[in-house]
């Protein structure tokens, strides 16, 4: 199996789920250093999608490929040539940009990016599966994290806005499973977690878990997309506040989709949060 995306959060993941179930793993990274952080028995290669030549001695001999696609979309219909000249099946990181809920119907040119590779690798790749997580539980981290371990209040956009957090153990979970079923073509998942929570329940639950409650405060709109600047493309800034607005008022969609392939129950919020409880914590004095 080769994972592309294997230093990113969901890759490096899905390495290591597979290496815990006795597959052979090749990891895609751009930089041979980054292979220190992955574990010693991934097969690790070198390769950069915007250079398509660049990931075939990666694909020479792979069964199946994990495709994470954060790339810039130049060299997408080159990539998908080359997968479908080595190997069988593909299954891509997408999201659920054909579920019909405003949350997710936003336009935003990473939907359009990976509706193109969905059609690239179905009319090309013997056997496709798209996984669609949702939002995903880590975001916190991203999100949240810094103002609670410096004990501020948390600001954000749209605090009652709902979304079913998804583990993204349970995401690596399910990738890992997709790309060892072999002959099951055409697999579709949207994922998400049991729970629908507000992004405001989201925070109060990580000050249950941490013991300590965690003052919130709205923060308007464009504020949120002035400090984004610099951190995260003003498209993406756009399109989440777009999908938190569009929310409003909806419930959060819930699929069974991580029940129904790994036969056990999505981990909820607060399981992800008590797991990660020390991301949240107080930074560790200098020295100490
Ligand atoms: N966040 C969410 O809630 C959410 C929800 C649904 C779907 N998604 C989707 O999930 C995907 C992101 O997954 P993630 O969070 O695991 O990503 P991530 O942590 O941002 O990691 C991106 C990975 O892609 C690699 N990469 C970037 N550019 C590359 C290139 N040119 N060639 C080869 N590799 C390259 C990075 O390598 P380096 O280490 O070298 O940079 C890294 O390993 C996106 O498609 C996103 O739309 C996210």
């Amino acid at each position: 199996m080769l994972v592309t995306g294997a230093t990113g959060r969901l890759g490096r993941l899905v390495v290591g789920r597979l290496l815990d179930a006795g597959v052979p793993v090749r990891a895609l990274v751009r930089r041979r250093e980054a292979a220190a952080t992955l574990p010693p028995e991934a097969e690790v290669f070198t390769g950069d999608l915007t250079v398509p030549a660049s990931i075939a001695p990666a694909l020479t001999g792979a069964a199946a490929v994990l495709l994470v696609w954060t790339a810039p979309p130049g060299t997408a219909e080159a990539v998908v040539a080359r997968l479908a000249g080595q190997v069988r099946r593909v299954v891509l990181l997408s999201s659920p940009h054909r579920t019909p809920h405003p949350f997710f119907q936003q336009p935003n040119p990473v939907a359009a990016l990976h509706a193109r590779l969905e059609g690239l690798l179905a009319a090309a790749v013997p056997e496709t599966a798209i996984i669609r997580p949702g939002m995903l539980a880590s975001n916190a981290l991203l999100w949240w994290a810094p103002a609670i371990r410096s004990g501020e209040t948390v600001r954000w956009p749209y605090g009652a806005a709902r979304s079913a957090p998804v583990d993204d153990r349970d995401v690596a979970a399910v990738a890992a499973r997709v790309l060892g079923q072999e002959g099951h073509a055409g697999g579709d998942h949207v994922l998400t977690g049991p729970e629908p929570l507000t992004q405001a329940a989201q925070v109060a639950a990580l000050g249950e878990v941490l013991g300590r409650p965690i003052a919130y405060e709205e923060m308007p709109p464009d504020e949120f997309r002035e400090l984004s600047r610099g951190t995260a493309p003003a498209p993406v800034a756009d399109m989440l506040l777009a999908a938190w607005r569009a929310s409003l008022g909806h419930p959060a969609h819930v699929t069974t989709a991580v029940a129904d392939l790994l036969g056990t129950p999505p981990r909820t919020f607060r399981q992800w949060a008590a797991d990660h409880a020390a991301a949240f914590g107080p930074e560790p004095p200098p020295g100490g």
